[in-house]
């Protein structure tokens, strides 16, 4: 019998599988996309073994006891979408009306709408009505290629309903599809606190270790912005933060610059997210920390915004750049990962590669996640399977529905 492959001593830590017949991608660093032609995967339990051309595939010494012929498809590392808001209840098409009539984002929270209107949403709906309205929409994201979805809360704004959505969240998880949960009780001002915004952030100090003493929480996010948090409140929040081991991230620069980021920054934040309004102080903030430019072109997009992120400074800089749909009902109601990757580069002027990056490898380290964004022996077996004839497409097309399955944890699901 011959050798197994030198990185796999045998036996196998779990079943072996082997995906045959396909086009890979990998995105191996410096590798542009990695393109294998003919290539195939083994995986063994639920990591990838071996990435190869077919031809060069290692003897075995124990039969996959399973052969998949992908027919020649397109393999990419499975999507991971690392900033959404998926569980609400209650949509805000009225408010998107509005809009298109003149008036702008922050005249309507200020009036009492946005995201104050989901919140009483989503308080009155029971957590059932939650888990099947967030299971629908996970769908959707998971046809479209996602097998990574990171969810925050922040619709309940008390301690029952924030726990409430978290839970209903992590119950998701049963879809195949990793889920990593983030509290945003910081993403606006709940009305019961009207006028005492210190208040309650002594609230959200007060009710966060007892959300991760349940195991609900992965990390934590706040909204810094005139109509939400000051930097002084959120950096409280961070500290909080901080000493029960989470990391942070920040809804940060979306309408003004604030200097949320280097508050971020100084909190070792994953990623800093939105950024149309980042300055250079913020962009070195982030170069020096490794913090991630979580870029959401749907909220771009759907509220009009003519202020572009510096892309161009963040690429000298080196800050590497992620692509995620910020799905929520007031800002950003889409539920496709492609369709952001068409958009971040039209609008955003990143190259495709940088794109499907972006919604990939750099989206895994926006969450902290180094076992997957890429296909390489070690890393998860989490793919995308498309009917595309290269990865640019994925770029090129948009309102195209060309995901043809996804495989996550080495567990296929056909489209
Ligand atoms: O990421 N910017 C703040 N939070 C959301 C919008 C929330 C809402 O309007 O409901 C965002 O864009
Ligand atoms: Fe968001």
């Amino acid at each position: 019998m011959t050798a197994p492959p030198a990185s796999h001593p045998t036996p196998p830590s779990g079943p072996l599988r082997l995906w045959r017949h396909v086009r890979l991608a990998t995105l191996a660093p410096d590798a542009g996309w990695g393109m294998v032609e003919r290539g195939a995967l083994l995986t063994e339990g639920e990591r990838i073994a071996w990435v190869g051309q077919e031809a060069a595939l290692p003897a075995l010494q124990v039969d996959p006891i399973e052969e998949h012929d992908l027919d020649g498809a397109l393999v990419t590392p499975g999507l991971v979408d690392a900033h959404t808001h998926l569980v609400y209840a209650g949509l805000r098409a009225h408010e998107f009306e509005m809009r298109l009539q003149g008036a702008s984002y922050e005249q309507i929270a200020r009036a009492g709408g946005g995201i104050r209107s989901t919140v009483a949403a989503t308080r009155a709906a029971d957590d059932d009505t939650l888990l099947r309205l967030a299971r629908e929409r996970l769908a959707v994201l998971q046809a479209g290629g996602v097998t990574t979805v990171e969810i925050k809360s922040g619709y309940g704004l008390s301690r029952a309903d924030e726990a409430r959505c978290l839970r209903v969240a992590r119950r998701l998880a049963d879809s195949g599809v990793t889920v990593r949960t983030t509290s945003l009780a910081a993403h606006a001002l709940p009305p019961e606190f009207e006028g005492r915004p210190d208040d309650y952030i002594d609230a959200v100090c007060e009710w966060l270790p007892a959300w991760h003493a349940e195991g609900l929480v992965d990390a934590v996010d706040a909204f810094c912005e005139r109509i939400a948090f000051t930097p002084a409140q959120v950096g409280r929040v961070f500290a909080c933060a901080t000493r029960l081991g989470l990391p942070v991230k920040l809804h940060a620069e979306q309408l003004s610059d604030c200097g949320g980021t280097e508050l971020a920054c100084r909190h070792s934040a994953l990623s800093c997210d939105h950024l149309e309004f980042l300055g250079d102080a913020g962009i070195a903030a982030m170069r020096a920390a490794g913090t991630v430019a979580m870029l959401l072109p749907g909220a771009f997009h759907f509220l009009r915004e003519r202020q572009l992120p510096p892309i161009e400074r963040l690429r000298e800089a080196g800050v590497p750049m992620a692509v995620a749909t910020d799905h929520n009902p007031g800002t950003s109601p889409t539920l496709s990962l492609p369709l952001m990757i068409h958009l971040a580069c039209v609008d955003f002027r990143l190259t495709p590669e940088e794109a499907v990056r972006g919604a990939s490898v750099h989206a895994a380290r926006a969450l902290g996640l180094a076992d997957r964004g890429t296909l390489q022996p070690g890393q998860r077996a989490d793919f995308a399977l498309w009917r595309l004839e290269h990865p640019r497409e994925l770029a090129y097309w948009f309102g195209h529905d060309a995901c043809a399955g996804t495989v996550a944890g080495a567990v296929r699901s056909l489209r």
